[in-house]
């Protein structure tokens, strides 16, 4: 492709994204195509002679646009928001544009001291405590996987590191911790069975006194507890664990507190939601995710720590030819995780504070906090409803109850979610909570407005009519 070429198509993708902010509700928020509709449009072979820009544009709009599901749309409130701002996806652009591969300082110093100032900034901005250090990770799985591989090596003396797992370790977590601490246990070698779920109270969070006692119980059965994550914010619920006396027992018997904020963290943006992490100077590790809710494209996952002496002595790695002059003067973010390489993230991440300001996100969350209490209002208002978790940021769990047996409440939810999804302008998803099937709407959309929630909330009722007539 010429570089006129570029610069033309360039400026029509711009126009492209442009108009899909402006016009996005013209879409079906969920894609309503079948599996294999995609792959059967596209060639099994690849193209033996290059193509023009413009026929390939055609079928991104033809071909794959009706596969997409529309995340920024304002009616997306299911799972948690995964979304951008212009602001970001222009910052995007540079990365993508400059294309560098900011494994070490010198590949690329902006990226590596940008990352280390707006971490810092984020840091302020979330009323982390001074002296925590931050990281970009792709995702929080990423980031709790370093915390617990963290928590292994500092519960072993740096051991495991040489000699593999030879001790039985143990990990603590709610047992309504996100599936990411699954996979990270499994992952980093302590097994499945040495992952302890500690029960949750009448508000899904973890019961301290639980978790003590689990903690106690294993170091008489010989076991060495290792990690204890905690949630501010779970997915099911949204329940925030009580990091205060978590991170004190965790202090009395010398165990790793990692803090998984990934969703909720984006609300202690406002200083009156800042309690959701009081006791977070008592963590060792903490992440939350800019790429949820602080409209910074995905993925942009911000892992602070206590100790970097820790992150760096679990992951470095010194081969001859990653090695720079200015090594001890620096930092070479390719010890702090899994990956070498590394984008420019950073950018969008300043792009996003810089156009925004903190008055301006603040802003965006407060508004989603009031239209969630809104939703709480609505099904608290209606006799047909009930709300099955608290309400504490975005998200609002309910459910009709109409008195029928638990079973086929479980059956008459399931349809309504159906229903509601089929209708085409909203987008909602469900859990269980205490067996309980549970519908999930979580504002947290860039353009979700009252008006938006007003309409949800219009279809949740007309298709709760429709089931419980049926
Ligand atoms: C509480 C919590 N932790 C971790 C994750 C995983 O996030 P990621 O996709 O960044 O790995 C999620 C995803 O929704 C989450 O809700």
């Amino acid at each position: 492709m010429k570089n006129e070429d570029f610069r033309r198509a360039g400026h029509q993708f711009v126009d492209w994204i442009a108009d899909y902010f402006e016009n996005m509700e013209k879409y079906p928020v969920l894609s309503r195509l079948e599996p294999g509709d995609i792959k059967k449009m596209i060639p099994a072979v690849p193209p033996a002679r290059g193509e023009a820009i413009e026929g390939i544009f055609r079928d991104f709009e033809r071909v794959l646009l009706p596969g997409v599901s529309h995340w920024q749309h304002p009616g997306w409130f299911g799972y948690f928001p995964a979304n951008n701002s212009p602001a970001s996806v222009l910052g995007e652009l540079l990365t993508a544009g400059l294309g560098a591969q900011c494994m070490v300082w010198q590949t690329s110093p902006a990226a590596a001291e940008l990352e280390e100032v707006v971490l810092d900034w984020l840091r302020q901005m979330i009323g982390l405590p001074a002296g925590l250090s931050g990281v970009i990770q792709d995702t929080a799985s990423t980031a709790t996987l370093c915390a617990l591989l963290s928590a292994r090596e500092k519960a072993t003396g740096f051991e495991s590191n040489e000699t593999g797992l030879r001790i039985p370790l143990t990990v603590y977590a709610s047992d309504e911790v996100h599936s990411s601490v699954d996979k990270g246990v499994k992952i980093a070698g302590f097994g499945k069975k040495s992952f302890r779920r500690i029960p949750t109270d009448g508000r899904f969070a973890l019961i301290p006194e639980k978790l003590e006692e689990a903690l106690v119980r294993d170091g008489e059965a010989g076991f060495v507890p290792a990690c204890v994550v905690a949630t501010v914010g779970t997915t099911s619920s949204g329940a925030i664990d009580p990091l205060r006396p978590i991170g004190e027992i965790c202090r009395k018997h010398g165990v790793w507190l990692h803090v998984d904020a990934a969703w909720a963290g984006t609300a202690a943006l406002l200083p009156e939601k800042r309690w959701i992490l009081d006791g977070v100077e008592l963590a060792d590790s903490f992440v939350f995710n800019p790429h949820k809710w602080m409209v910074t494209n995905f993925d942009c996952s911000a892992y602070f720590v206590r100790d970097p002496a820790t992150l760096v002595r679990t992951f470095e790695i010194h081969p001859e030819y990653l090695k720079t002059g200015v090594d001890a003067k620096v930092k070479n973010y390719r010890d702090w995780g899994i990956q070498l390489g590394r984008r420019f993230r950073a950018l969008k991440l300043w792009f996003v504070v810089r156009s925004y300001g903190v008055e301006g996100l603040q802003a965006m969350v407060r508004e989603h906090l009031r239209l969630a209490a809104l939703v709480r209002d609505w099904v608290e208002g209606d006799g047909r409803f009930e709300l099955l978790a608290p309400v504490e940021l975005g998200l609002v769990c309910f459910r009709l109850n109409d008195g029928r047996d638990e079973g086929a409440l479980n059956e008459l939810n399931l349809r309504l979610l159906e229903r509601i999804n089929a209708a085409g302008p909203v987008f909602l998803t469900h859990t269980t909570l205490r067996g309980k099937y549970t519908i999930r709407l979580v504002v947290g959309q860039r353009t979700t407005e009252e008006r938006h929630v007003r309409g949800a909330w219009d279809v949740v009722t007309a298709a709760a009519a429709d089931v419980l007539k049926a």
